[in-house]
């Protein structure tokens, strides 16, 4: 049995070890981002536009570009972030470091691996289900080590049996994220059994593309929203019974997405989304003064705009659901809340918490904060007004803008990231006037 030494010293070196996996973890995802997420997306559309229509793009190209953004950059994010938690439990276990570096090496080779294999094809029948395999692996390291996470100090006043309400989302979302890699794997071994190519039936894609954005980023995302935009926005408090009620909309719009009930999943998501904006408050007035110190002051507004992605990213899909023809209303809903959502949200929360997380650092610049949400906006709202257009052909004339649109969007990344690694190559804040 372990004997866990909790010696001020120890805790100390192992809170530094986590702070530096986090900046590891960081970096990972900003280079899955950047690469292999972005630069094949942008490759795509401008593939896509060149040809008046997605039909005619490998699809496991687009998935290869789907994969790395969900998961090579958002999934590795949640784990570090997941990882470095553990800070907040008082007394880290020794296990948890090398747990932390384990994980990081079976979740970054599975990615990696996974996008080759849809590019390149190599042994791609062996090579795909192997990909889920170490991702799988990757995550049940990271839950067995944080399921030990107790609340601690946290607040718990609006929660049941003193753990707050904010972590019962948390952990609803990384379930999602567990039944995303699990049904990630079947979906892998099933196309390797009978497939033709790395790329994942179209059936069986958009279900687990239902799971790869409501099961688990979008929780996930809720579960940080409740626990740190009170404070940070000075938002009224947080419903917190109708959070869960969101939760548990969310959770029976998947479970008729997997049944194939379109327009019903999607009317639900809707409702789902418009809960957890009446829960989070994100739209009242600030009742208390926004912590935007080290951040731009705008940051509360993109926030809310954020949250204003999440609602037409749901409108548009009972929309997609209803009258999709060629790939655009459904295209377009999708990115509405993966990039006008999604992304915006870590890029907001990210550049406001992150710092400090990876060893007391300050934003390298408030503006570049500012210039890449105002850019993502920009791009998202381009991309999501012109890709029903053009794919629908409702407005073919806007197929030139779609390129444009990727252009901005890899604009705006490449700055959060740039910001983000300047900061991180900053020394801490209480060092910095010492040099
Ligand atoms: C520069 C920004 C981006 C560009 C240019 C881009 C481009 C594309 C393109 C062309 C497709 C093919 C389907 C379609 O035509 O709609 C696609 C699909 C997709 N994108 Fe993006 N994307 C970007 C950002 C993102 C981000 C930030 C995420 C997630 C965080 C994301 C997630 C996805 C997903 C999940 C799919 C569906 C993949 C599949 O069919 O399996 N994209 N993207």
């Amino acid at each position: 049995m372990q004997i866990l030494r909790s010696d001020p010293e120890t805790i100390r070196s192992r809170e530094l070890e986590l702070q530096r996996m986090l900046v590891v973890w960081i970096v990972t995802g900003l280079v899955f981002m950047l690469l292999p997420g972005t630069f094949l997306g942008v490759w795509n559309l401008i593939r896509i536009s060149g040809a008046h229509t997605a039909a005619q793009l490998d699809p496991a190209w687009i998935q290869a570009h789907g994969h790395a953004q969900i998961f090579g950059w958002i999934g590795t994010f949640i784990l570090g972030i997941g990882f470095y938690s553990l800070t907040k439990m008082g007394r880290i276990p020794e296990f948890a470091i090398w747990r932390a570096r384990v994980s990081w090496v079976l979740w970054t080779t599975g990615v990696a691996l996974r996008w080759a294999t849809n590019l390149w094809q190599w042994y791609w029948r062996w090579m795909l289900p192997a990909s889920a395999v170490l991702e799988l692996a990757g995550c049940l390291l990271f839950l067995a080590t944080v399921s030990r996470h107790r609340p601690g100090q946290e607040r718990a006043s609006e929660g049941q049996g003193g753990r707050p309400v904010w972590m019962y989302v948390v952990m609803a979302g990384s379930i999602g994220f567990l039944i995303s890699l699990t049904a990630n794997l079947a979906a892998a071994i099933q196309s390797a059994a009978a497939g033709v190519s790395p790329a994942i039936s179209h059936d069986i894609n958009q279900r687990l593309l239902v799971l790869f954005t409501w099961a688990f980023p979008v929780i996930t995302i809720w579960g940080f929203s409740a626990r740190w935009l009170p404070v940070f926005l000075g938002l009224p408090d947080l419903g917190g019974r109708m959070l869960l009620a969101a939760l548990a909309v969310d959770v029976a719009g998947v479970g008729a997405a997997m049944a194939g009930w379109w327009i019903a999943a999607m009317v639900v998501f809707l409702g789902s989304a418009i809960l957890s904006v009446a829960a989070l408050r994100v739209f009242k007035p600030s009742v208390r003064p926004p912590k935007t110190t080290g951040v731009h002051p705008t940051f509360p507004l993109f926030v809310r705009i954020a949250y204003s992605w999440l609602l037409i990213a749901a409108a548009v899909s009972v929309c997609a659901a209803l009258w999709d023809k060629a790939g655009g209303l459904w295209g377009s809903s999708r990115h509405a809340l993966t990039v006008g959502f999604m992304a915006a949200m870590v890029f907001s929360i990210g550049q406001r918490v992150l710092p400090a997380f990876g060893g007391m650092h300050v934003l390298y610049s408030p503006r570049l904060m500012f210039c890449s949400l105002a850019l993502l906006n920009t791009g998202c709202l381009l991309r999501v007004v012109s890709e029903i257009g053009a794919y629908e052909s409702y407005l073919p004339v806007l197929w030139p803008l779609l390129p444009v649109s990727a252009v901005i969007e890899l604009t705006a990344v490449t700055l959060f990231a740039v910001n983000l690694l300047m900061t991180f190559l900053q020394p801490p804040a209480h060092l910095a006037g010492a040099i």
